[in-house]
Formats: structure tokens, sequence, C-alpha cells
């Protein structure tokens, strides 16, 4: 029998100083999701998480508790297990780095590097960030206010002196310059690659400091006791300690290493790309295949962070609206490699309108039907094979998905991937206003095309479904149990291999909604009035009814608007006289606008980053909502908004223009 294809997949190790927030479950839930995708597909998949337990800020947490570090994690190694269960994460192991099993495989390591001359006992003197445990050289120090702070988390550093082992990185420096250079796929997105190449190796690498003598709370350097094994060795060979590297139990190692990809956030992309790379080179081992650098969760402006207490948890969100519509949103808000904001209005916006509205809807429709039409019985397909263009375009288009959410799937693209799933689901609605069943329904002699229209988003429905299931676990089998469906062979990946399997005679059953409407103004309030915590999970009784199914106009879904609510928004054309880069921002450009009949306008727009020659826009027309209410910004008044278009894949940024612009004069309304 031929063996099936590997996959193994990690996410960082987490610092169990403080329970894990929504951030670290966007990663776990990005790897969780990865693999299932995996698994339908065919692959047999291995899935490592886990916890970084050993250094300073945890020594100090626990004794700030009065309790024993070990103690301390092991209470939160505890909840962080319970929640990534609440998260229907199905990870194949959970690392720790306290255990036995990994203590034994750093010391191995560690003495081979000495042994082999990589590492060497030097005096360390340089600037120490507590909070974060990083050791950072003069120049990466940053200004703030005439103090020089850490370049992570902002604050003041110490000057530090100490005997400690270095890992002799620069020796390999050039080495790993030309393996990036060569390997394009290895760092994701590639711009993290350059980021790496300009900022940290061609600067000239510094030799890692790897050991510390005032740190207790790690592991020990077996032949130079008073030493202990210092962060990143520690914490980066859990990816293949995990897996019985150095042991003689190495079947896991010898059948899953190299690891396909680690997902790590963007801050750490930097140990992952250069410091692991060259330990695994230094032991003669091959690299990970890729290690995607996600972006963060935002919380306002900022990065949330156990350090900064702006934090949000999963918990009291999936008590209220389930783990699916959590993992939805945060696969789907923003692009994988991208920054995003969390905020409960985004989160609730996007069930309404995507779970509620587009998939509950289809669904809750669809089976309407069939109970309504055929007595919940699913009809035959047409035995003449009659078929309309408009099945044909909605047919093909299902029967390609398979493919294109793997496309998307291959790159990490998750949001991308759901993208598709969704604009079949998009599709299936526009096709019921197109066929209008409830008036097929009224004509007996139409009763065999009805029958198609209801098998094709029938089958449909289930090509959704299969594919939702990496990212919502739960959603599948609502759907099945809807359609009627008990046969797993029509569960799979490859029973999507072409359209209309879907047999006659499953007896459909309409369940509850799939995701109840929700009343974003009350629940924001909810959740806004205190926190999320306080927020009282959802009575069965309070579900609003469904919206009515099978008529010609359904009531606008959130998403929608009105013509009067656009007819609220002023667009105009603007010349640009001027635009230059704003001293002290490195995104903001300064624009001198024309709006014609001699009114000028000063618009600032973020978007320096994307274009480094400013003065090049001088002479465009480009387009302005000219009655967004004027704001302060670096001091002066920005009066209007700029459009742009934003590739959420490549993160491209690009005005737009106006074609012909020299036939619009300035100021020109735009609708
Ligand atoms: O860095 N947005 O652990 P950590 C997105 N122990 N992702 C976030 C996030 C946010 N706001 N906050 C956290 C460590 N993460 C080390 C790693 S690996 C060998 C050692 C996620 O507890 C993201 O994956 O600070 C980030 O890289 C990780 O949690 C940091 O977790």
């Amino acid at each position: 029998m031929q063996e099936k294809k590997t996959f193994y997949i990690t996410t960082p190790i987490y610092y169990p100083s403080g329970n894990m927030h929504i951030g670290h479950t966007y990663t776990t839930v990005a790897a969780d999701t990865m693999t299932r995708f995996k698994k339908l597909t065919g692959y047999e998949t291995y899935f490592l998480t886990g916890t970084d337990e050993h250094g300073q800020k945890i020594e100090k947490k626990a004794a700030e508790a009065g309790v024993t570090p070990i103690q301390y994690v092991d209470k939160i190694v505890a909840e962080t297990k319970e929640l990534w269960k609440l998260m229907d994460i199905e990870n194949d192991d959970f690392i720790r780095t306290t255990e036995e099993r990994h203590v034994k495989v750093v010391q191995k390591i560690f003495k081979q590097f000495y042994d082999q001359g990589d590492i060497y006992k030097a005096e360390y003197e340089g600037m120490y960030c507590t909070p974060c445990e990083s050791f950072w050289t003069a120049t990466q120090l940053v200004d703030k206010d005439g103090v020089k702070v850490c370049p992570d988390c902002g604050r003041p550093c110490q000057p530090m002196k100490e005997e400690s082992y270095f890992f002799r990185m620069s020796k390999y420096q050039d080495w790993m310059i030309e393996y990036i250079e060569q390997h394009p796929d290895f760092i994701q997105p590639a711009a993290r690659a350059n980021e790496m190449i300009n900022n940290f190796l061609k600067p000239g690498l510094q030799d890692l400091c790897v050991s510390r003598t005032s740190v207790k709370w790690g592991i020990p350097v077996d032949f130079d006791p008073k030493h202990t094994v210092y962060v990143w060795i520690d914490a980066l060979s859990n990816y293949i300690s995990a897996l019985g590297y150095g042991t003689d139990h190495d079947e896991l190692f010898k059948k899953f290493w190299p690891a396909d990809v680690h997902l790590v956030g963007k801050e750490i992309v930097r140990f992952h790309t250069i410091y692991w790379p060259i330990m695994l080179h230094a032991l003669g081992l091959p690299l990970p295949k890729q290690v995607f650098g996600h972006g963060w969760l935002l919380f306002g402006t900022d990065k949330m962070s156990k350090s900064k207490g702006n934090i949000v948890y999963p918990g009291p969100i999936v008590a209220r609206y389930g783990v699916d519509a959590l993992r939805y949103y945060l696969m789907r808000e923003m692009p994988f490699g991208a920054d995003g904001n969390y905020t409960n209005e985004s989160f609730l916006t996007r069930v309404n309108a995507d779970l509620a509205n587009d998939l509950g809807n289809l669904v809750s429709r669809t089976v309407a039907m069939i109970e309504k039409y055929f007595d919940g019985v699913l009809p035959a397909w047409d035995e003449a094979g009659y078929v309309e263009a408009e099945d044909a375009a909605l047919r093909e288009h299902c029967a390609q998905l398979p493919q294109l959410v793997e496309a998307q799937m291959d790159k990490l693209q998750f949001s991308q991937a759901l993208t598709e799933i969704w604009k079949v689901i998009g599709e299936c609605n526009k096709y019921i206003d197109l066929t209008q069943p409830w008036i097929l329904g009224k004509d007996p002699e139409k009763k065999a095309r009805l029958a198609d229209v209801l098998l094709n988003l029938a089958e449909c429905v289930r090509f959704v479904a299969v594919l939702v299931g990496p990212f919502m676990p739960k959603t599948p089998a609502r759907i099945f149990e809807q359609l009627g469906l008990t046969d797993d062979a029509l569960k799979t990946w490859e029973s999507l291999d072409s359209f209309g399997k879907l047999p006659a005679g499953l007896q459909v059953k309409k369940g509850d909604a799939l995701f109840p409407r929700i009343d974003i103004k009350k629940d924001l309030e909810i959740l806004s009035g205190g926190s999320a915590e306080t927020a009282p999970a959802p009575k069965k009784a309070e579900k609003k009814p469904e919206p009515k199914k099978a008529e010609p106009k359904e009531e606008a879904p959130a998403s929608e608007i009105t013509i009067d609510d656009f007819a609220k928004i002023q667009l105009r054309t603007a010349k640009v006289i001027a635009c230059e880069k704003v001293q002290k921002s490195d995104k903001l450009l300064r624009f001198t606008l024309d709006l014609g009949k001699g009114e000028t306008r000063n618009v600032f727009s973020g978007i320096a980053k994307a274009y480094t020659e400013p003065e090049k826009l001088v002479g465009k027309t480009l387009i302005l909502l000219s009655n967004l209410k004027p704001r302060k910004m670096m001091g002066e008044l920005s009066e209007g908004m700029l459009l742009s278009a934003l590739d959420d894949t490549t993160g491209t940024l690009r005005l737009l223009t106006v074609d012909q612009a020299d036939e619009v004069a300035p100021g020109s309304e735009v609708g």
C-alpha cells in the first residue's frame, strides 16, 4: 500500500505567564484548521503545540503568586489545555519544556554544540529588558523621550554583565543569507524574508547568548551547572524533542521531520528563520520547509498582550456565540500575514452577515423548500439531464470549488479560501432569486424544473458543508443532519470529485437555525457593559425567528445598505496639487488637493509605505470622501479621506484614480 503523504505543523510554544487569549487562539486555530484540511485531503498529519515554561518572567510571576514556578505553570497549562478543547483543537501532542523528554534533548544538543565549537564561554555585556527577557545591543534600542528602551515593548532596559555561553551565529551568517535567497518559499510572507536579510543578516549577525547564571528557573547546562540554558535553544528545540529526536524512540522524528510549516507571530520570525535554521544546520538536520509569520490581532492600535493587559479571552465569546462562529471570524476577518483589529462590532457583523444570513439562510431555505414542495423527500435528478444556462454556471463553479479552496490553503490563505466558499454561497442565493422556486412551485408542469433547482442547491450545500469543516468543525454535521445525509462516503473530499452525487430519497429535516441572527445593538451593549465575561449565554427563547423563506424579497442583510444610506456619502474628484511625506510619521502622506472653483483641501492619508515617491502623485485625479467630518492629525486638520484599494492577498495598496481625468473637472461628483 502506498504510504500517505505526511504533514507536520507547529504553533509557537506559548509562555504560560498568564492565561492564553484570543491572540494565541488565533495561531492555534490556524494550525488546527490547516491540519484538518490536510487530513481531509488525505495527508497523515502531526500537529504540535505546547508551552515554554522557563525563564525569569515566570520565576517572578510565581513568586508574586506565592507558589513555586512549576505549581504556577501547571495551573496555566491545565487551563490552556481546556481552552484548546473548547476551541475544538485536535493537536497530536502538547510539549512542555519542563518535561524530562525535552530537558534531556536540550542538554544533549547544548553539549554537542559546545563539543563541536559552536558554543563558547565569554563575558556578556549588554542591555537587558526584564519583561521581554531579551538582551539588546546599544544600536537595537529605541530612543523614547531621551531614554533608550526595548524595541519590542518600549520599556527601559538595564545594563547587564554576566558570564555566559554564546552560540557562534556569526559563523553561519553567509550560509544563512544564501539559504534564504535560494529558497524563496522558506519565509512567508515573502516581505518578511527581505526584512530578515536587510535588518538582521546583512548588518552582521551577533553571536547569541545561550546561557545565564542569574536565572535559576531553566534547564541546567549539565557540564557547567551554574549555568541554565537561556531561552531560544530551550524553546526552539521543542519542535524536535517532541518527536523523540536524539532518543531511542525517534520514529515520529523520522516520519515527520522536517516540519512542513512553523506558524509563528511576526515578532518571532527572526528566531525561527535565523537562529533555528542555524541550530539545525549545526546539528546536520534538514530545515523546516516553511516558516509563516502571521500578523497580530490588535486591540485598537495595540498588540493584545499579557504584559499590556488589553486582552480579549475566547471563553465568553464561545459561550455566547459558539466555537464555530469564533473560529470562522478569526480565519476570515484578516488575511493571514496581515494585522487586523478585533472589535466586538466586526465580530457580530461577520456572524450576522456571513453565517446567519449567507450560509444559514441558504441551508434553511433549501431545506424548507424541499419540505414544502416535495414533502421533505429529496427528488431524483431530472432523467432527461436537461440543464439551464444558470444551472450550468452554478454547477461548474461549485465543482471547481475544492480546487479553488485548496489553492488558497496551500498558501495558508485561510481568508481567501473562505472567500471562495462564500462566493459559491452567494451564487446559490442569487440562483434562488433567479430561478424563483416559489413561482415554479405554483405550476405543476414545472415540477421537474423545480426538482432540478432544489437538487442543485442541496448539492452545493453538501460541497459547502464538507469544505467548511476544517474551519468550523461542528457545522458540517449540523448541515448533513438537515439534509438527511447519513452516508459518510458523501462527506469526504473525494466525494467532491464531481457534482451531482446527492442521492434521491433523502429525508430532509429542518433544524434550529445554524447561526441565530444577533441583535447587534443589543449585544454590543452586553459585550461592552464591563466585558464579554459578564455576558450571559443567549437563552433559547431569545432566538429571533428566522427570516421568512421562499419569498422574492429578503430583508436587507446587515452588510447591505439602502440607496438612502449611500446618498449620505459625498464622493468628489480631487486633483493632487502637492503631496509629501509627513516628517515624524512613517505612514502618513500630506496631500494638498484641488476641488475646483478655488476650493483646496488638506488631507492626510496613511499610505506612505505604498508610495515611496509621493511627488509622482502630483497631477493625478483621485477620489475623495469629501463630507467626512474633519479631524486633527499631526496638529493639522485632515479634511476628507482618499479612496484606495487593498489587495488582501499581497497587501498591495493603490489609490483610486479617475480614467481620462482631463475630461472631468476637479470637484466633480462621483456616484
Ligand atoms: O513568544 N495576535 O510566547 P508567547 C496574534 N514562548 N498572535 C498572537 C498575539 C496577537 N495579539 N498574541 C500572541 C513566545 N500571539 C515564545 C515562543 S516558540 C519556540 C517560543 C501568538 O506566549 C503568536 O503566535 O509570547 C505569537 O508568536 C505567540 O502567540 C507568542 O506567544
